[in-house]
């Protein structure tokens, strides 16, 4: 039975699943790859161990698989994170400058005094941040010697992770993107699905650096000389992982809405076939475009949440393991008045301030590690009440419910918690690698081993339902001393 490989290239580690047509796991493989902090409030990652470990992954997944026979490749990846390259050697001219990374706070400060950020606001479903690539593409041509010249003459290529390993896969013969990617550039006509000329000036990047925009499930290019891997495999399905992950949970109709816990946690609703633009401070982005049609999603990120556990675990050793911080967190009954805002990369939705930095607050003598672990799942928990009650606002009706997915969404204290502050029911299905899941769906359907939607819907499977448990009251409690303590970030 031929199987899908899907790469799911995120920000702290590459996986491979290889998937067959039930859609039956029969690989996985992870691998964590270096993260670079040149200086406070830079992230950087050197592509080529990106690339290193994208190799690593499908390698041993092909192992593990035995006899593969690979009909189609997927990809997702984190987005906005930003590679410029040397189109005839395929080296990077700089590491990519990562989505978390704020160097560019004081262009966007400089463009939001000059440029006219409503109608940036309007053109691309964006707020003017440095999460976005535009300010990074920029950044990388005015301090690398020569490139803005190099890239001018057409000697340089820009790229997302997607279009930058499809470049690596393909041996250089293919350079394009997809519309879920180039959504997240601030260089993208939303409604066009079209690099903007006027955006380009804007963010002063070069039409000669950009890929095609194509649709998600279709022949992007094909694969050459990849170990595990036959030559000819096409690459049949890209997607940002956010919109992956939305597609993996089979939110396939409006209304019905994902968030998912990795780095950051990010949620998403689909809107349909049309961009709603939000009044509250969200984005509009590009989900998917499939046979020509484009579906819009409202989307609210968080930029920390799985980092604010492997910063407790890395960055002040409060605990071994990230496991462990649920059973530690359980430990007590609550967090005894500590609130934990993890803006440790500023503050996104709806806030977004860039400059913003982390809070631990309301600490006592009697404060003890699991006082803090817990009130940091309750940071985690609570900054999703913003967003989702932005999302409702923009909407002007409540979510029914919420499925969530990503490596925290197995913490059954933390989505218990969702549940409480949202007070909304959480649906955690059987597959939470639902990123890599969508992306495989997308290639499967881009070579017609997966046929129609329904199939993907019919193969969904709930896991568990959390429902709240606490009352309005007590709800109320929480959210008055979490935004006491976001005033002070
Ligand atoms: O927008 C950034 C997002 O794509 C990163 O995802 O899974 O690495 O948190 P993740």
């Amino acid at each position: 039975m031929p199987l899908i490989c899907a790469i799911d290239q995120g920000t702290t580690g590459t996986t491979v699943i290889l998937l067959n047509e039930k859609l039956e796991i029969k690989a996985r493989v992870n691998q964590e790859f270096r993260q670079i902090y040149p200086k406070p409030s830079w992230v950087e990652h050197d592509p080529e161990d990106i690339w290193a470990s994208t190799l690593a992954t499908i390698k041993s997944a092909c192992e593990q698989a035995g006899d593969t026979d690979i009909a189609a490749i997927g990809i997702t990846n984190q987005r906005e994170t930003t590679v410029v390259w040397d189109r005839k050697t395929g080296k990077a001219i700089h590491n990519a400058i990562v989505w978390q990374d704020r160097r560019t706070a004081g262009v966007i400060r400089q463009l939001k005094d000059e440029a006219n950020e409503s109608w940036i606001q309007k053109k691309t479903g964006l707020m003017l941040d440095p999460y976005f690539s535009g300010t990074k593409v920029a950044w990388i041509l005015d301090h690398v010697e020569g490139a803005r010249e190099r890239a001018e003459r057409g000697e340089l290529a820009f790229g997302t992770i997607d279009t930058y390993l499809l470049w690596r896969l393909t041996e250089g013969q293919t350079h394009k993107t997809d519309v879920s990617n180039a959504s997240r550039t601030l260089l993208m006509d939303l409604e066009k699905a079209e690099w903007d000329p006027e955006l380009l000036k804007v963010f002063r990047v070069p039409a000669s650096l950009l890929p095609e925009i194509c649709g998600n499930a279709q022949e992007f290019g094909k694969a050459r000389g990849v170990p595990g891997i036959t030559d000819g495999t096409p690459i049949a399905g890209i997607a940002g992982d956010q919109q992956a992950a939305l597609f993996g949970q089979a939110c396939f109709d409006a209304g019905e809405a994902k968030c998912t816990y990795g780095t950051g946690a990010f949620l998403l609703m689909n809107t349909g076939t049309k961009p709603v633009p939000s009044v509250h401070r969200l984005l509009t982005t590009a989900a998917w475009r499939l046979n020509g049609k484009t579906t819009y999603a409202l989307e609210g990120s968080a930029f920390i949440a799985g980092a604010m556990v492997q910063w407790l675990r890395d960055g002040i050793g409060l605990i071994k393991s990230a496991a462990e911080i649920e059973e530690l967190a359980r430990s007590v009954e609550s967090s005894d008045g500590v609130v934990a805002v993890p803006a440790l990369s500023g503050l996104g939705a709806p806030h977004w301030q860039p400059d913003a930095r982390g809070v631990i607050w309301g600490l006592t003598r009697g404060t003890t590690r699991a006082h803090i672990a817990r009130a940091a799942l309750e940071g985690i928990a609570l900054q999703n009440v913003d967003i989702l009650r932005a999302m409702e606002n923009d909407l002007g009706k409540p979510l029914v419910e919420l499925k969530v997915d990503g490596g925290a969404s197995a913490n059954n204290l933390l989505m218990q918690m969702q549940s409480d502050f949202l007070g909304r029911k959480i649906v955690r299905p059987e597959m939470t690698d639902t990123t890599a899941l969508g992306a495989a769906l997308l290639a499967g359907l881009g070579v017609g081993l997966y046929t129609s939607l329904d199939d993907i819907r019919a193969n969904w499977k709930v896991d568990q339902v959390f429902e709240s448990a606490i009352t309005e009251a007590e709800r109320e409690a929480h959210l008055r001393r979490w935004n006491q303590a976001v005033q002070r970030v």
